[in-house]
């Protein structure tokens, strides 16, 4: 429990970051009353629509790239480097804002074995951005830092964006978004109990976990789902982004996160046979289309809990769409 003074300082400070106005805001929360009906015996289930945040074709990147391009405006960058796999929407959503904001933008990608170009990877090119491709996945970090040797020698000066954005500046815009959040509930007069996310690189869970301290009920449970890897692995990397919120807030944040890895399926950016299930059963119920990497996963696990009963009919729960739906797109 953090101490009401202790809280309006941290709040204060969390105002004062600068942010980037982006994103159509507030995305909206809608009800899912036939996905709850075909279900049977589920708690009332709603959904926040961050695919529909806007730039980029939307979802969870939008709200880091907010405070992250900031930052990087004000050391008065020219260039913005990240990276990710071809399929990114992290990297897709950092191209179209830095095309906005006027920014050149290297991306340094994982090639992946397909016939037909990602739909993002397009999307990175036709907005201007220069693709750097590596084979492996540890050859990222690396490859971004030659590049923004490289582009210093140049005369010019490159910031590095780190995976996902999911760093504690990033992770605020999901401190932000809980802030909207608790107004959006306050108004509508809804209450939630739990609420289910896919979780990766941990920004967006951080951010979460982070902003419930401060603007939600603290008993609200987050769920974290995992499309890649092992609870423990992300759980720590959560933590360690929620730790440095509250460091950058001038308070201690110590909350336990909860991460589920059961619902990954083959591995990540592989269908699983549960998240199919779930992509099918949300469009058929509710005409709303997830993404088959994260949010169907995420969806799996929430149907599970609900048909495994873990989660009671008088709770309420809600679904954070965080978009990705580019991956179903090849060009
Ligand atoms: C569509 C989508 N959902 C969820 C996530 C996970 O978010 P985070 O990396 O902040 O954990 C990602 C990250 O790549 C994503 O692209």
């Amino acid at each position: 429990m953090i101490h009401p003074i202790d809280r309006a300082r941290a709040i204060e400070r969390f105002e004062q970051i600068p942010r980037l106005s982006l994103g159509h805001y507030p995305t909206p929360i809608e009800k899912l009353p036939r996905l709850r009906a075909a279900l049977g015996n589920a708690p009332k289930l709603c959904i926040k629509r961050d695919d529909c945040t806007g730039p980029g074709f939307g979802g969870n990147k939008v709200r880091k790239l907010e405070y992250v391009l900031a930052a990087a405006q004000a050391e008065g960058a020219d260039t913005v480097i990240t990276c990710g796999g071809e399929k990114s929407n992290h990297c897709r959503v950092t191209a179209m804002l830095a095309a906005r904001l006027g920014l050149e933008c290297v991306l340094a990608l994982n090639r992946a074995s397909h016939e037909a170009k990602p739909a993002s990877l397009a999307i990175g090119q036709w907005v201007g951005a220069r693709i750097v491709s590596v084979e492996r996945r540890e050859q990222r970090a690396p490859a971004m830092e030659r590049m923004a040797a490289e582009l210093r020698g140049q005369g010019k000066r490159p910031y590095i964006i780190p995976l996902g954005a999911s760093t504690p500046l990033g992770a605020m815009g999901y401190v932000a978004a809980a802030s909207v959040l608790a107004a959006q509930m306050e108004a509508a007069g809804l209450r939630f109990d739990a609420i289910f996310l896919s979780s990766s690189s941990g920004g967006t869970h951080a951010g979460l976990a982070a902003g419930r301290e401060l603007f939600l009920r603290p008993e609200v449970q987050l769920y974290g789902v995992s499309p890649d890897d092992a609870a423990a692995c992300i759980q720590a990397a959560v933590s360690g982004i929620v730790q440095g919120i509250g460091a950058r807030l001038g308070v201690t944040l110590d909350a336990p996160v909860t991460v589920l890895d059961e619902y990954i399926g083959p591995r990540y950016g592989v269908e699983s046979e549960a998240g199919r299930e779930a992509f099918d059963l949300v469009a058929r119920t509710e005409g709303i289309v997830l993404d088959p990497v994260y949010t169907a996963k995420a969806m799996a696990g929430l149907i599970d809990w609900i048909r495994k009963g873990r989660l009671a009919p008088e709770m309420r729960v809600l679904f954070w769409h965080t978009g990705g739906q580019m991956a179903l797109f090849h060009v």
